[in-house]
């Protein structure tokens, strides 16, 4: 058993027992806000901003989760406290919110205490993460457009940050359908490009940054920090309607999340985007991203990855022996 705890409905328990009930509303519904935020060096990168949006979605779907945000950036930072020892000083986390309206109604007889929203954080060594993705840095990502759409936003608002995903994972399998390791990118149903199904999209054209502007697509957390980034090196962004014809023409292509930062594109609907290396402009923005959290997380993922397997073996032999 991994000695990892996770915040669960105001109690610290064992990774391995926390358990939400099929009565609730995110089985039901995929009725649940989330998010997904991670640290570099340690720290929780732009939690407060990852906060916004968790309360933000939760205000959309009319959730109250009965704690503050405060009090909820309070919890966090307790509960990865409570999980540094298990791994050396120098892995980082992912951190996961997750937030639904609890069990259904209907079901109150099984939850004699009541029912209210079910609340967890739980927070994840970045070492397979970021282990089985340090490849991608170097060799860069082949993006396809599927057919499946994002949701517009007068349907479901994707700027919350939902659990009811079909949508991405039908483009995810589209994707794998035409080739492998294909990353989707949903055009919205205007026929502009939208997203990912965990990322955000920019493309270069003669030194100027563009990118879908924020209408069918989520804020991105990394987003905003590329946007300012670019901003900081004097170079242009501007947020605008893009279509695949944009997307052919581009110098550059890059995705952007909070798990990896950013990654170049290598491939477009199959055609090489520039000469398929990282462009000048994605250079440029990465080794600032770098500075800016003060992690080179491409050599950390390297690391990682040299690590991984022998952090899996080791973390399989604890859950066998329990
Ligand atoms: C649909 C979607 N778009 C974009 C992103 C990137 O957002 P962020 O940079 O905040 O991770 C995510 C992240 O999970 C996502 O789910």
């Amino acid at each position: 058993m991994s000695s990892r705890v996770v915040y669960f409905n105001g109690n610290y328990v064992p990774e391995s027992e926390a358990r939400i009930s099929i009565f609730d509303c995110a089985l039901m519904f995929g009725d649940m806000a989330f998010e997904m935020t991670r640290s570099y060096a340690g720290k929780p990168f732009k939690l407060r901003e990852h906060l916004d949006r968790l309360y933000g979605s939760l205000r959309l779907m009319e959730i109250d989760c009965g704690m503050s945000i405060d009090e909820m950036e309070q919890v966090t930072h307790e509960t990865l406290d409570r999980n540094r020892g298990t791994e050396p000083p120098d892995m980082d986390w992912q951190i996961m919110h997750d937030v639904s309206r609890g069990p259904l109604s209907v079901y109150s007889t099984v939850f004699p205490e009541g029912i209210r929203p079910t609340i967890s954080i739980n927070v994840w060594p970045m070492v397979t993460h970021m282990g089985g993705f340090a490849a991608n840095y170097k060799n860069g990502v082949n993006i396809v457009i599927p057919a499946q759409q994002t949701l517009p936003a007068h349907m479901v608002d994707p700027k919350a940050k939902t659990r009811s995903r079909l949508h991405y994972q039908m483009a995810n399998l589209q994707a794998a359908r035409m080739g492998p390791g294909r990353w989707p990118l949903l055009n919205d149903p205007d026929g502009f490009l939208a997203e990912g199904p965990g990322w955000n999209i920019f493309l270069v054209k003669n030194g100027v940054i563009y990118t879908p502007e924020p209408r069918n697509i989520l804020l991105g957390v990394t987003r905003a920090t590329v946007m300012d980034l670019a901003k900081k090196l004097g170079i242009p962004v501007h947020e605008t309607n893009l279509g695949r014809y944009e997307g052919l023409q581009a110098d550059e292509m890059f995705c952007t999340a909070t798990s990896y930062g950013m990654v170049h594109a290598t491939t477009f609907e199959g055609q090489k985007v520039g000469d398929g290396q990282p462009g000048p402009v994605f250079k440029r923005l990465i080794e600032a991203f770098k500075k800016h959290v003060n992690c080179d997380f491409v050599a950390q993922a390297h690391d990682y990855a040299v690590r991984m397997p022998e952090w899996l073996e080791q973390q399989t032999m604890a859950a066998q022996v329990g």
